[in-house]
């Protein structure tokens, strides 16, 4: 898939050229899981898998939607948005045009062709990249004055309040704001950023794809996150000045720990010893201490599992197959209960170590592997034509 795909796709669609093509590439995140919605810090990147989308303006007012991988077409019936039950993938795109218009913009109807190879369903936040791309077309479009970090908060708003899903800033944000060869540390409690080199001929990254995406995903994330806020609630009681568990010590939490429910205090207890691991990981970068990184990912993996209760068995056997082999660190990546591990590996021993990680997968689950190379990229870009 590239832009010349997906601009001839759009011409085929529509009877006409696109007018714009938008890059959005998909994202990893190094370390810092699930500290975004809780003030804390995050060390993302964008990757060079991406979805390409091709836009031109109706006049009409209606929306019409080419999705070149699904090879499904969806036009509204005006310039009414509603939630579509049947065509999920339609509603970031729609979701998108309802949060714009909420903002006060003005705009009218638009075609849209897109087409990627950021895998579905594999934690590397495709439909943020469609959410980033597709505003990033409609303000190229109409001319909408909309800054990055406009698109970075629009695109959080579309997931949370039309798709219903209530995640955090950091999939959409590392999308826009990625840069070639770095990763970005974001602030997530005043959004302030700073991108770290991240190049070594020594060691690489590489994601495995367990090929597993739980159902209700979405539903168990937001329990999660509903446990972590209630768990401020309660040690608010106690510790009046905090606005969030980035204000909260471990020794603090301890404390208090009998105020809170079982669930409660492991989720809090996990975001509390995830966010310093963030702290340590952003020296050990600028030291390029990559070992000290690596333990990093694994004791992040431990409190994914053990305490915040988002891992399965299959990406736990790919953490510790991992470990067997001696790769410098590993760890499940995203939202959770499914998706895929990033990996930490020295760059001489790449091959052996996918061969010997891919061969006990498909022995024990009966899965190919499914490998992807992770080259840092550049975040959401217009494509000359
Ligand atoms: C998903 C969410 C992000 C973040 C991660 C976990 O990718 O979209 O906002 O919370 O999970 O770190």
């Amino acid at each position: 898939m590239n832009a010349e795909i997906v601009r001839k796709a759009f011409l085929q669609q529509f009877s006409a050229p696109p007018e714009c093509t938008v890059r959005a590439p998909g994202r990893i995140n190094l370390i810092g899981e699930h500290t975004d919605y809780n003030g804390g810090f995050v060390l993302p990147a964008a990757i060079e898998q991406s979805i390409w989308l091709a836009a031109g303006r109706r006049t009409d007012g209606r929306f019409a939607f080419w999705a070149q991988d699904l090879d499904a077409f969806f036009i509204t019936e005006n310039e009414q948005v509603l939630f579509q039950e049947q065509h999920a993938w339609v509603n970031y795109l729609l979701g998108v045009v309802s949060e714009a218009r909420q903002e006060g913009l003005v705009f009218g109807g638009f075609n849209l062709a897109f087409g990627g190879n950021v895998p579905l369903g594999a934690g590397l936040s495709s439909s943020a990249a469609l959410e980033t791309g597709a505003l990033f077309a409609l303000n190229t479009l109409y001319c909408l004055g909309l800054t990055k970090m406009d698109i970075v908060r629009l695109a959080q708003r579309a997931e949370n309040n039309f798709v219903g899903m209530k995640c955090g800033i950091m999939d959409m944000f590392a999308s826009v704001m990625g840069r070639a060869n770095a990763v970005v540390r974001l602030d997530c409690s005043d959004l302030s950023y700073q991108y770290f080199p991240f190049e070594s001929p020594d060691f690489s990254l590489v994601l495995f794809d367990s090929g597993v995406k739980h159902a209700l995903v979405d539903s168990a994330y937001n329990t999660r996150r509903m446990e972590c806020a209630s768990g401020v609630s309660v040690l608010k009681k106690y510790l009046p000045t905090i606005a969030s568990l980035r204000d909260v010590t471990l020794e603090r939490l301890e404390q208090h720990k009998t105020e809170l429910s079982d669930a409660v205090y492991k989720r809090c207890k996990y975001v509390v010893s995830e966010m310093k691991r963030v702290e340590i990981a952003g020296s050990a970068l600028q030291n390029n201490e990559f070992e000290t990184l690596g333990r990093l990912m694994y004791q992040t993996h431990d409190g994914l599992d053990a305490l915040y209760e988002v891992s399965i068995p299959e990406i736990n056997f790919l953490v510790e197959t991992a470990r067997q082999h001696h790769a410098t660190g590993s760890r499940m990546m995203g939202g959770g209960f499914g998706g895929c591990t990033l990996n930490l590996v020295k760059t001489a021993e790449i091959p052996v170590f996918e061969a010997a990680v891919s061969t006990a997968y498909k022995i024990t689950w009966g899965i190919d592997l499914k490998i992807y190379p992770v080259r840092l990229a550049d975040g959401t870009h217009l494509v000359e034509h």
